[in-house]
């Protein structure tokens, strides 16, 4: 038998339930975030400074007298005081650290004020003056449309003839969708704290899901070789992509702070500044055209994806990319034109967030989904499987095959089932007869994820092992730990390869030098890149041991294992650390790093072909929503959800990452609205103001199963797949589930509904259905 195909029970470590390591530390308050390390003697607090009103414009001129004045101010910083280069950007070069010559947005940081206490720097960065030539903002993507203005070259996808397909398709419809954006909400918000050291080196504890960048970041703004910069990351108070590029900026800020001061110099941002200074989910204006049949059966699709960038590129290529990759969600269209355009605004540059441009992309294509159905009077979830993927339409817009059409089948048709979907179809058709002011709506969608960085270097990861003599097993690898529970799935990893209980292996903080070069921890891919590395780097010490027992014992190498503990040599079983200690003495080495490179990926954007995913994790979700047409209030009454993560390593973890990452959609799609101001200031700033989901809104019913699958049919870590991101998507059902329960207002209308459906925007739909007529729309 495979090993993969062992049942669990035959495993140690992974597949196991065990508990994310830091369990007991989060909940305690033990755990140690960047605010909580021990300051060193002398640290100084760094506070960003911005001009309050401003939002884009020439900078006259800047006085900080004030500032420098303010009582226990030790200095203040502007882009003069940078040594090496003014920027932070993981991308274009556009993201100067502190402005310089213009105001980009509002809330840019235009200087840092370094003060004994952060009371101080606070109090001390209101009293700046700083005047401003503005001129009118371009705010939104229509305003950047108007102003032909983009961050990059618009991109697009093609397949067969899309035009063509159009033309002669039976059915026709075309439709916009505005689709909202996101702020993060880690709850540990942006931080560092950086301590100088000899000769200008410079130690960063950042709170950053890419150390490596942060590490770039540093060196170049201090003008500064890498090797002379090192950061550590022990964990995140989340990420969930806020921190992939963005840490940059803080860390940069502290460090510089540092150096100039020669003190250890902390940078926190308070939660205002940070929601209004850092980057958001990119929102979209989706204009689609769907061709089809009188089954709805798709005969071609052009769909024009136009994201706000804000001011500057960030990680809109990829985001943006991701959104197209995710155009079709699971749908076959035999003619395609996917159009992306990035629009340049004078607002915050918008970056990853959890799904990373794929929610947005899919949210598209079931709104178009739904039109057909509704335009046709039938069943959305008809509709839906009619087009699924299947053998022979099984090629994606972008060439790549999808090769498990099967699972997707196999997991909706269960879901169906579980949730007893069309039993309940009937009952909320005949609630909805009788109940005139509250009506109930249904929805079950699919979700496809592509898994890799579409940016292919990023797809390779190192770790770092060492066996210590009494046997205790020392864990580093280049990917970062928000709370998703890496740290504990690839201890489970080294565990199961050792053959020794989770206890011996010691997790450790990420750190620049000992694992060089890495991508951010993001893209879902941290378990399967880090896994497989520190799987490797455990074969090779494991492989020294292998031989040195053998020799040294005299046994036939196929008569050792690893088990319980205990290295099993022929008759006799040692303990690990007996065994680890006596390969020390007879000079075995018990270190190795391991590294890996995710196979089969041959994606070539400017061409537009190959292979740019490695595998599609799967899921459906089937959401109960009820409205109040009266108020627009809307409550999810039900939902299940049914999620493929291949042969699961930790069940608990993978459930918990579902939970977290449809309730965190279900929160963009219903109640996390961004508002700015018709000046381009961020008037949701604070949690007073910007509504994310708390327990209370997980719905009454919530039902989340792991698919049983044979196993991811690629060689990923022990089988699985990853987790991460993909159960945002699940959550375009309650989305969907709104709409249906709008559209059962009237027959064969598509409902007017943007995202986010907030009770407002539900209102607002149920008015302009009222008045529709049923016809000519
Ligand atoms: N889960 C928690 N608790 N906190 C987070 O910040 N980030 C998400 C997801 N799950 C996040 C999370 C995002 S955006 C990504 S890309 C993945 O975790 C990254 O981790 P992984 O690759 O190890 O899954
Ligand atoms: Mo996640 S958006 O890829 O950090």
């Amino acid at each position: 038998m495979q090993p993969d195909q062992m049942p669990a029970a035959d495993y140690a470590s992974v597949r196991k339930p065990s508990p994310h390591d830091s369990a007991i530390k989060h909940v305690t308050g033990e755990a140690t975030y960047i605010d909580d390390i021990r300051e060193p003697a002398g640290t100084l607090h760094v506070v960003p400074g911005w001009h309050r009103d401003a939002v884009c414009g020439r900078i006259k001129s800047v006085d900080l007298d004030a500032v420098r004045a303010y009582p226990g101010v030790v200095a203040v910083l502007t882009h003069a005081d940078i040594p090496g280069k003014n920027d932070c950007s993981p991308s274009f070069g556009d993201d100067p650290v502190l402005a310089e010559g213009n105001i980009q947005f509002h809330g840019q940081a235009v200087f840092a004020v370094v003060a004994e206490t952060r009371d101080a720097a606070r109090r001390a960065a209101r009293l700046a003056r700083i005047e401003v030539e503005e001129h009118t903002p371009i705010l939104t993507v229509d305003d950047a449309v108007g102003a032909d203005i983009t961050v990059m070259p618009d991109y697009q996808f093609r397949k067969g003839a899309p035009e063509a397909g159009l033309a002669s398709a039976e059915r026709k419809l075309s439709g916009r969708l505005m689709i909202g954006g996101q702020e993060h909400f880690y709850l540990e918000g942006q931080a560092a704290m950086a301590v100088p050291g000899e000769d200008g080196d410079m130690f960063v504890h950042s709170s950053t899901q890419h150390p490596s960048e942060v590490q770039h970041t540093v060196s170049k703004v201090l003008a500064l070789p890498d090797a002379a910069v090192t950061v550590e990351v022990r964990r995140m108070g989340g990420g969930f992509g806020g921190k992939e590029s963005q840490a940059n900026q803080w860390a940069a800020l502290a460090a510089l702070a540092a150096r100039v001061t020669g003190r250890p110099c902390k940078c926190r941002l308070d939660r205002d500044d940070d929601m209004i200074m850092t980057g958001k989910r990119h929102d979209f204006r989706a204009d689609w055209t769907a061709g089809f049949d009188a089954e709805g059966r798709i005969r071609a699709v052009d769909m024009k994806l136009l994201a706000r960038c804000g001011y500057s590129a960030d990680l809109s290529l990829g985001v943006v990319d991701r959104a197209m990759f995710h155009a079709d969600s699971s749908y076959y269209y035999p003619d395609a034109a996917i159009l992306s355009r990035r629009m340049k605004t004078d607002t915050v540059s918008n970056t990853a967030f959890r799904g990373f441009g794929g929610p947005q992309g899919m949210l598209a294509a079931e709104r178009m989904i739904d039109a057909i159905a509704i335009t046709l009077g039938e069943d959305p979830l008809t509709i839906r499987k009619r087009n699924f993927y299947s053998a022979g339409r099984d090629v994606t817009p972008y060439g790549m095959p999808v090769e498990e059409h099967h699972t997707l089948h196999a997991l909706i048709g269960e879901l169906e089932e579980k949730a007893a979907y069309w039993a309940r179809r009937e009952e909320i058709r005949s609630f909805n007869a009788s109940s005139h002011i509250l009506k109930k709506g249904l929805a079950l969608t699919p979700v496809k994820f592509g898994i890799s960085f579409t940016l292919k270097h990023l797809n390779q990861a190192g770790a770092l092992v060492h066996v210590y003599t009494d046997g205790s097993i020392h864990l580093s690898h280049g990917g970062t730990e928000m709370g998703q529970g890496l740290y504990q799935k690839v201890a489970q990893v080294v565990a199961e390869e050792f053959g020794v209980s989770l206890d011996r292996v010691r997790i450790t903080a990420t750190h620049t030098g000992k694992v060089p070069n890495t991508g951010p921890t993001a893209a879902s891919s941290g378990t399967d890149l880090n896994g497989m590395a520190a799987k490797r780097a455990a074969e090779m010490i494991k492989a020294r041991l292998i031989a040195f027992a053998s020799a040294h014992y005299g046994v036939e190498a196929e008569a050792i294992d690893f088990r319980d503990n205990k290295v099993i040599v022929g008759n006799e079983a040692i303990d690990f650390g007996a065994l680890a200690k006596e390969a020390h003495l007879n000079r075995i080495q018990l270190s190795a790093a391991g590294f890996y490179a995710t196979p089969n990926i041959t994606w070539d954007r400017p061409t537009a072909s190959g292979r740019p995913f490695l595998y599609f994790a799967y899921g459906g979700a089937c959401a109960e929503v009820t409205i109040d047409t009266m108020t627009g209030e809307m409550r999810v009454d039900r939902v299940d959800i049914l999620h493929d993560v291949g042969k699961s390593l930790n069940p608990a973890i993978d459930i918990g990452q579902i939970e977290g990452g449809f309730v965190q959609g279900m929160g963009w799609l219903t109640t996390e609205e961004l508002v700015w101001d018709g000046k381009g200031r961020l008037r949701t700033h604070a949690p007073s103001t910007y509504k994310i989901p708390t327990a209370s809104d997980v719905p009454e019913a919530f039902s989340v199963s792991l698919y049983d699958s044979p196993g991811n049919p690629e060689d990923t870590i022990y089988r699985s797949k990853a987790v991460g991101e993909p159960p945002v998507m699940l959550a375009n059902s309650v989305f969907c589930a709104v709409s249906d329960a709008v559209a059962s207002l009237k027959p064969g209308v598509v409902p007017e509904l943007d995202a986010p459906a907030t009770p407002e925007a539900i209102l607002k739909a149920v008015a302009a259905i009222k008045q529709a007529e049923a016809t000519g729309r």
